[in-house]
């Protein structure tokens, strides 16, 4: 697995993945990682590994012209699965399109709770809290067209305690990102995996797609 990692802000997810892979949980490399912020943390994470990095914004710019600068950028280094790894802008449908499948994202709830436009960081557990929930969590999904749509790959239910602040929750459901992640990649890596329209199926023989670490 050539991985590609998008990040936008500190890459603690991306720093998980890396140690996954350190420790033999997750047969993949990580190819280049690709930021829209110059200055986000996850880009000297990558850096101090040697790893190859991209800053590209696509704010402000022409959709197929950026699109095609990602694409050729991807195939340049051999990419053949990209992880959003806090990423917050969004993925051009013709990128969502040529990796089809290919393409995990991680959310810090268990959506369709609390996902959406807009719902990202610290919002999504003061929302949680807000709400009186008892159980947020975290949740791989395939990326689709839209923000956090995609097809569940994998969720973990992390407990609300009544005197949460949205940092102790966050932190609470970063630690469960960390552990998820780098498993729904190594299932995929593992060719475990199998797709049918919102449904997928882990290990044919094994129901429900529960991960118990
Ligand atoms: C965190 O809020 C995490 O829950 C979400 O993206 C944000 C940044 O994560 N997935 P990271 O530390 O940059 O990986």
């Amino acid at each position: 697995m050539q991985l590609a990692v998008f990040a936008s802000g500190s890459g603690s997810n991306l720093e998980a993945i890396f140690d996954a892979i350190d420790a033999g949980r997750l047969p993949a490399t990580v190819a280049l990682v690709v930021s829209n912020k110059a200055e986000a943390f996850a880009l000297e994470r990558a850096r101090s590994r040697g790893v190859h990095t991209a800053v590209m914004d696509p704010t402000g710019r022409d959709e197929p012209e950026y699109l095609g600068e990602m694409r050729r950028l991807l195939e340049a280094h051999g990419v053949d699965f990209i992880a959003l790894a806090g990423y917050l802008k969004k993925i051009p449908a013709g990128l969502v399109a040529a990796y089809r499948g290919r393409m995990l994202n991680i959310h810090p709830s268990l959506l369709p709770a609390f996902g959406g436009p807009g719902m990202f960081g610290q919002r999504i557990h003061r929302a949680a809290i807000e709400y009186g929930v008892r159980w947020s969590g975290a949740t791989v999904h395939l990326v689709d067209e839209s923000y956090d749509t995609g097809p569940v790959v994998l969720q973990e239910p992390v407990p609300v305690l009544p005197a949460d602040t949205p940092e102790q929750l966050g932190a609470r459901v970063l630690a469960v990102e960390h552990r998820l992640f780098s498993a729904a990649l190594a299932l995929f890596a593992a060719g475990r995996v199998r797709v049918e329209g919102r449904r997928v199926f882990i290990d044919e023989d094994r129901r429900p797609p529960v991960f118990i670490a």
